[in-house]
């Protein structure tokens, strides 16, 4: 049975593809999607992709995969760096089994100071940053890989 995964994306990413292409590439956030559905099937993982801009509702969307017992790829925005309440839905589906890897498009720690913080980062499994679309893709490759079972699936956590 394929493991779900729930893939979510916080403000403003509804815009990629237009926003600041220097910066978050040119690809759709649709065209995001149907990559992370592709590289999912390929490696056994159902993935269901969202986006909000409304914290509230990343916070339930947390809460339902934690009781679903699905993994999270989150990439939480401009979230990232001050909201307790994604965090603490993080460390939530995280003490459920859930593991959660926070994903970015850019590379926040080389970018202005205030991107520097991830109050995420201390509940997530791992973080991938800096690779573009290709950070969803890698953390699926980090969900699908041997630590996601037995033992050392419970290491990774
Ligand atoms: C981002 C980085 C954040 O600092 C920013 O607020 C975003 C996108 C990224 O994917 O690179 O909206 O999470």
């Amino acid at each position: 049975m394929s493991r779900s995964v729930l893939v979510i994306s916080g403000p403003n990413l509804a815009a990629l593809g237009s926003r600041q292409p220097e910066v978050y590439g040119t690809q759709t956030l649709a065209e995001v999607h149907d990559q992370v559905v592709t590289e999912g099937a390929a490696l056994g993982l159902d993935c269901q992709c969202r986006q909000s801009d409304d914290e509230a509702q990343i916070v339930a969307w947390l809460h339902e995969a934690a009781a679903a017992g699905s993994d999270i790829v989150l990439n939480p925005a401009a979230f990232t760096h001050y909201s307790y309440a994604v965090a603490d839905a993080c460390a939530h589906a995280r003490s459920r089994g859930s593991r959660l890897i926070e994903v970015h498009l850019s590379n926040p720690a080389a970018r202005e100071g205030f991107r520097q913080v991830s109050v995420v980062a201390p509940v997530a499994s791992g973080t991938v940053a800096g690779f573009g679309a290709r950070s969803y893709l890698l953390a699926l490759q980090a969900l699908a890989g041997p630590e996601s079972t037995g033992r050392q699936r419970a290491q990774a956590r």
